[in-house]
């Protein structure tokens, strides 16, 4: 089943890479330069056919179209089917799908896919993590060699100033930051450990479904930024770092 599940997202991401024309087919969201291209709906609806021939009993949680219900029971796919949209639209080849599937609220197999990269970073719970089929691991660098990946929390302007202040306190502990706009990406590199830290003060289920545990399987830790358990439900703060990053190093 898993390998079928990588093999629709894979399909699916040559969608990303022969996308034309995608000013002509973007339109905005509510929030401050949040926008979706037809593309992001038209890759959200090719999944949730695809995965749901492939696991039948399965419900499904998406970014587009208000398909945003949660449930605890059995298998729930939560899917972001391009993250990175701004990224798409500039193309700037920071973009990918993500696809979490949680059995009974809890992950069981995440799956971030950038096409750009030919980049497929994967994890079944309990199993490990993988980045196209090879083992991954966290870097063990403390804070001070480490860098920061920080989401600013574009559509959230009542966000921005805390963000930044937030950001410039790590910045002054660590070599330097970066911003991807793809808070997916973001987790994955993380948990291959091209990054030591992460942050962004509002993310959606979506966002994170999958790369929480991709990180978790690649010995990092992943938290809300209030320090508590991640969870599915809801939008929430998210930190993530390195096992050279202790909770005492948080802010
Ligand atoms: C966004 C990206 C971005 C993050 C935003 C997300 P979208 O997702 O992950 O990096 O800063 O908070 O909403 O809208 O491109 O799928
Ligand atoms: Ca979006
Ligand atoms: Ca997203
Ligand atoms: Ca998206």
């Amino acid at each position: 089943m898993i390998e079928q599940i990588e093999q629709a997202i894979i399909e699916t991401g040559e969608i990303l890479l022969h996308a034309e024309n995608i000013t002509d087919f973007t339109h905005t969201k509510d929030g401050a330069a949040n926008f979706v291209t037809e593309y992001d709906t038209q890759v959200q609806k090719i999944l949730f056919s695809k995965l749901s021939a492939i696991l039948p009993e399965a419900s499904f949680m998406g970014e587009e179209e208000s398909a945003h219900t949660y449930t605890d029971k059995g298998y729930l796919f939560i899917i972001d089917p391009i993250d990175g949209t701004t990224n798409f639209i500039k193309q700037n080849h920071t973009s990918c799908i993500s696809a979490g599937l949680l059995k009974d609220g809890k992950p069981y197999l995440g799956i971030v896919y950038n096409p750009y990269r030919n980049e497929l970073f994967s994890a079944v719970a309990g199993k490990g993590a993988y980045l196209n089929h090879k083992p991954i691991h966290v870097s063990k660098e403390p804070l001070e060699n480490g860098l920061l990946l920080f989401g600013s929390s574009p559509y959230y302007e009542e966000l921005w100033q805390p963000a930044f202040e937030m950001a410039y306190q790590y910045f002054k502990r660590c070599l330097d930051l970066r911003r991807s706009g793809s808070a997916a990406i973001d987790l994955c590199d993380i948990a291959c450990g091209r990054a030591e830290l992460f942050f962004e003060l509002r993310l959606s289920p979506w966002d994170y479904a999958a790369g929480a545990l991709i990180v978790k399987e690649a010995g990092g830790n992943i938290c809300g930024t209030d320090h508590a358990p991640v969870q599915f439900q809801k939008p929430q703060g998210i930190i993530a770092c390195g096992s050279g990053i202790s909770k005492e190093d948080l802010l």
